[in-house]
């Protein structure tokens, strides 16, 4: 027997009354999802998390009483129903729902709270859009009761339960660690709060458990994970929330395959119990520089076949200026070939130019290869020789678009990486239907800041270098390879990971590359670092992003619409009203004033 849900409101939930049920006598309750009123007949759906049971209301069968009450209800009351559960005529049976075979016909009616007249809907009619993202933040409360909200969350219980079980499995012990702590860089900024006791002193919300985790390791917790939260003041986006949810998996004496295995079969579980589909694993591995060369970016969508070309041995020196500035200034000149883009008109090819300039490259240009030659900017000097080589050996069909970035790979990646995806999903070329598992390896250990030039880490700097020891840590910290991983879905970045620096004076000379004196670190980290010199295990773990895995689970293009309550992108609660001021007094008690208030 299927579970029901009786309580002393009901004897099921009412999605549950099926076929079965006819001939029984029950007592439901729910919200009044719609009301039909067919002259003496009235309907109701009645609506619960699971699903909608069709309520009859007619003078054979209802106390008069009901009948009264039935008419005065508003969308969204909520209501206890006495009745008998009887098979729709036929021409009423409905296959598209649950309980499309049976109606309850009411006895008696309870209206158990009564709704007032609703901001929002609940119970939109087909092919009205929703109400603006904004109002339904605000009215978050109605927003979720929308069946489909509710299966998103369903969804999300099953993958997170899917995950705990797998990794349970494998030995994994869930532990806590603290909220209120001090600042574990992660290349966002921190949210701070203030210590009312210790006046003028500030705990950092954690940006991840990452010191934590490897700090269970050192103790020797040997394999850990945690349904983490994590907080991180950063520019908000679809894939970005300033709180967020991590699988935080971290596991002594083992080396980056041992990683991937873990997170693949756990992966494969979430995707069987969630979804009821098979992952394949292993996962393609791709190395960070193959990944950058081939598709300009460090997480591929890999549903678009196109990949990028190398086109300086064939466009440099025939004569075209930008070509020929940016290989002197020790560039490239770099495309992709859209297959059948010559049909792309010249608007759409000047919004390209504006996309790779706002992606910082100096602009995108274009060749078209049609029936009469070379057509674009740079096609005067595309002569026959040229011309036969980008059709050989670039395999340039007639009817085929090029989109050129010329300069720096630093410049040019990310608006090549745009352009490929702007044009394949214009032209219809992102194949939907396919699921692309990658593992992107190999990261370089640090990055320079674009405006500095200074190292930056690329992941976090806890991050075992692959081979360079302190000596070259500090010569030439940009040319060390980091035993970094990443994990990436059609172009999301699902996981995050690393093999860990444990050992002291690497960690040091590390933390002195990104700037950090030697007093600082010992301030800073003079912690982690202790205790990695009692004894400290080679570990190395991963960060899954929940909210971004859900939300492919369930096909949301947010993860928005897989948190319960999330901040719009300027970081407002709009149903609570976050953040707000704070009295007078609770500052006073803080030792905190704030500047232009006084
Ligand atoms: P990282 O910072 O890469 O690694 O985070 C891991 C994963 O978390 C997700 N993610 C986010 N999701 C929603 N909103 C955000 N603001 C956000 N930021 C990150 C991404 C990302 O891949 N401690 C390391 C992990 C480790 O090394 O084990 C860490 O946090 O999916």
């Amino acid at each position: 027997m299927k579970p029901t849900f009786a309580t002393a409101y009901r004897d099921a939930g009412c999605g549950m009354l099926d076929g079965e049920w006819v001939g029984r006598s029950v007592t439901v309750s729910g919200w009044v999802h719609r009301r039909r009123d067919l002259g003496g007949l009235v309907f109701i759906d009645l609506r619960d998390r699971y699903g909608r049971l069709q309520l009859s209301f007619g003078p054979d069968w209802t106390e008069d009483e009901a009948l009264e009450l039935v008419t005065d209800l508003n969308p969204e009351d909520v209501v206890r129903i006495e009745g008998d559960v009887a098979r729709r005529p036929a021409e009423a049976l409905n296959p598209d729902m649950a309980t499309g075979e049976v109606e309850v016909r009411v006895r008696r009616l309870e209206r158990l709270t009564e709704a007032d007249p609703l901001p929002i809907l609940v119970a939109y009619p087909p092919e009205e859009p929703l109400a603006s993202e904004e109002l339904r933040l605000r009215h978050r409360v109605l927003d979720l009761r929308r069946p489909e909200m509710i299966r998103n969350f369903e969804i999300r219980h099953q993958a997170t339960m899917a995950a705990r079980r797998a990794l349970g499995d494998e030995g994994f012990v869930e532990v806590e660690t603290p909220l209120l702590t001090r600042s574990t860089p992660e290349g966002a900024r921190d949210y701070l709060v203030p210590s009312r006791v210790h006046a003028g002193m500030f705990y950092a919300l954690p940006q991840s458990p990452q010191l934590y985790k490897q700090l269970l390791m050192t103790a020797g917790f040997d394999r850990y994970f945690q349904i983490a939260r994590c907080l991180r003041d950063e520019d908000l986006r679809a894939d970005r929330q300033p709180e967020f949810t991590q699988i935080d998996v971290e596991m002594a004496f083992v080396e980056e395959e041992d990683v991937y295995g873990v997170a693949e079969r756990m992966f494969a579980r979430m995707w069987t119990d969630a979804l009821g589909e098979r992952l394949d694993t292993p996962f393609v591995r791709l190395t960070h520089a193959e990944a950058l060369e081939r598709y300009g970016t460090d997480k591929p969508d890999l549903r678009i076949a196109w990949e990028l070309r190398d086109f300086t041995p064939a466009l440099a020196g025939i004569g075209f200026g930008i070509f020929d500035g940016a290989v002197k200034a020790g560039g490239r000149v770099r495309g992709v070939v859209a297959s059948s883009g010559a049909t792309l008109s010249r608007a759409k090819l000047d919004a390209y130019n504006d996309l790779a300039q706002r992606q910082g490259a100096k602009g995108a240009l274009w060749l078209k290869r049609t029936e009469n030659g070379w057509s674009g900017p740079p096609a005067r000097v595309v002569g026959e020789e040229v011309g036969q080589r980008l059709a050989n050996e670039y395999g340039i069909d007639v009817g085929d678009l090029v989109l050129l970035v010329a300069g720096t790979d630093q410049e040019s990646a990310p608006a090549l990486d745009a352009l490929r995806r702007a044009a394949a999903t214009d032209l219809g070329a992102v194949d939907s239907e396919s699921g692309h598992w990658l593992w992107v390896v190999d990261f370089p250990l640090f990055e320079s800041d674009p405006e500095t030039g200074q190292p930056v880490p690329a992941h976090h700097p806890f991050t075992m270098p692959r081979t360079a020891g302190p000596e070259e840590l500090r010569e030439d910290p940009l040319a060390v390879t980091a035993r970094a991983y990443d994990v990436v879905y059609n172009g999301w970045e699902l996981a995050s990971g690393s093999i860990r620096c444990h050992v002291p004076e690497l960690q040091q000379a590390i933390l002195g590359a990104i700037g950090f004196s030697s007093a600082e670190i010992e301030q800073r980290f003079g912690f982690l670092l202790e205790a990695f010199r009692h004894g400290v295990p080679p570990h190395g773990g991963y960060a899954v992003g929940m909210d971004r895995v859900v939300a492919l689970m369930v096909g949301a293009t947010s993860i928005r619409d897989v948190i319960a309550f999330p901040k719009t992108t300027a970081a407002r609660g709009l149903l609570e009203g976050s953040p707000s001021p704070i009295s007078a007094e609770e500052l006073k008690e803080l030792g905190i004033r704030i500047e232009g208030k006084g």
